[in-house]
């Protein structure tokens, strides 16, 4: 996506800014387990000393506007990835990030917060879309007005690469499918099953399914019981599974939540029906919140995918490079690790960040 008009004013802003942040430094020092996979690029590349920034650069110190559309309240994985997008993009870093949570993660006020951002001129839009499809007038909208998009997290469906400068997330097809391959390992004989999916209509949703179901549809030894949203949430996690339990006569073995809340919930659902979990039900959960891994430690989930949402700096890397005209990859997956033992958890739990 070329962005002409604006690349003299923000190609100046983003190497005033690149100094303030000291790209030189090379990575972020947070030890969550998985490396910022823009830093070591960054560090080479986009890091121009004082010098660099052309002569006429803004002298007032005038920061990077960016419209932050973002999902709002939505769990613990939700909150630390705004949390660390709104740490990173700094007014110390030479941003002034307008956060725009979504309305009860109603898609409308989205559109709604993004059309302003464009009527107002951000240089730059990061999006975290509440549902996959509906963005294209939006988007097309921005690129009239050579505001480049970044995709947080969430992808857009249908997916049209064309839209947007690039979608920065974990790999979601790949880790439910590591969920799965766990899940074969460590139920060699199989067993009954049932997936608690996020909510219809969310990208992410459609990923984990794939991922979940390019393994477990040729293991004949499973049988899917079935699967049903539960919101990401454990309250409605919990009700689900107690259903499903008593519909099945607890002879369920093995359940995937496609997030560690719901997760929970259905090991509090898996109690209550006098069963253990971790024994007679095995728990698998994807983002690694310091709840899940908890759990994990305790036993009570038996595997837990993380979906690492510390992916601040990788952003403003990208959002630098773009500015400054250079060309960035459309997808920039995030590095995620696994927990599949309660010494795993155990040992991950100190540091843990999030
Ligand atoms: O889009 C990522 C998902 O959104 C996380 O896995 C879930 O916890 C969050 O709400």
């Amino acid at each position: 996506m070329i962005i002409r008009k604006r690349l003299q004013r923000t190609a100046a802003l983003a190497a005033v800014v690149a100094v303030s942040i000291g790209l030189a430094a090379c990575g972020s020092d947070d030890d969550s387990g998985s490396d910022d996979p823009a830093t070591s690029e960054a560090t080479d590349a986009a890091a121009p000393d004082a010098s660099d920034a052309p002569a006429d650069a803004p002298a007032d110190g005038e920061a990077i506007s960016v419209g932050f559309v973002a999902v709002g309240p939505e769990g613990a994985w939700r909150a630390a990835n705004e949390a660390n997008m709104q740490e990173t993009f700094s007014a110390e870093n030479g941003f002034d990030l307008k956060y725009a949570p979504a309305t009860n993660l109603d898609q409308k006020s989205q559109i709604d917060a993004f059309t302003s951002f464009v009527d107002e001129g951000v240089d730059v839009i990061l999006l975290s879309a509440t549902e996959g499809a509906g963005w294209e007038d939006s988007l097309a909208r921005a690129q009239e007005a050579e505001i480049p998009v970044v995709l947080i997290d969430r992808g857009i469906e249908p997916d049209d690469a064309s839209l947007y400068v690039t979608r920065i997330a974990p790999d979601n097809v790949e880790v439910s499918k590591g969920v799965a391959e766990w899940a074969v390992s460590a139920l060699p004989d199989g067993g009954n099953y049932f997936v608690l999916e996020g909510p219809a209509g969310v990208g992410v949703v459609n990923e984990r399914n794939d991922g979940w179901d390019s393994v477990m549809d040729s293991q004949s030894q499973f049988v899917k019981v079935g699967a049903q949203t539960a919101n990401w949430s454990a309250e409605e996690g919990k009700s689900v599974m107690e259903t499903v339990l008593k519909a099945n006569d607890n002879d369920i073995q093995l359940v995937f939540a496609q997030n560690d809340e719901m997760g929970l919930g259905a090991a509090l659902a898996v109690e209550e029906a006098g069963l253990v979990p971790g024994k007679d039900v095995l728990i698998a959960t994807i983002d690694g919140t310091m709840a899940a891994m908890e759990a994990l430690a305790e036993g009570r989930l038996s595997f837990v995918a993380e979906y690492n949402p510390l992916f601040g700096d990788t952003a403003v890397d990208v959002v630098m490079k773009t500015l400054a005209g250079e060309s960035v990859e459309s997808y920039i997956i995030v590095p995620s690790g696994t927990f599949d033992s309660p010494e795993a958890a155990q040992e991950a739990l100190p540091t843990r960040q999030y």
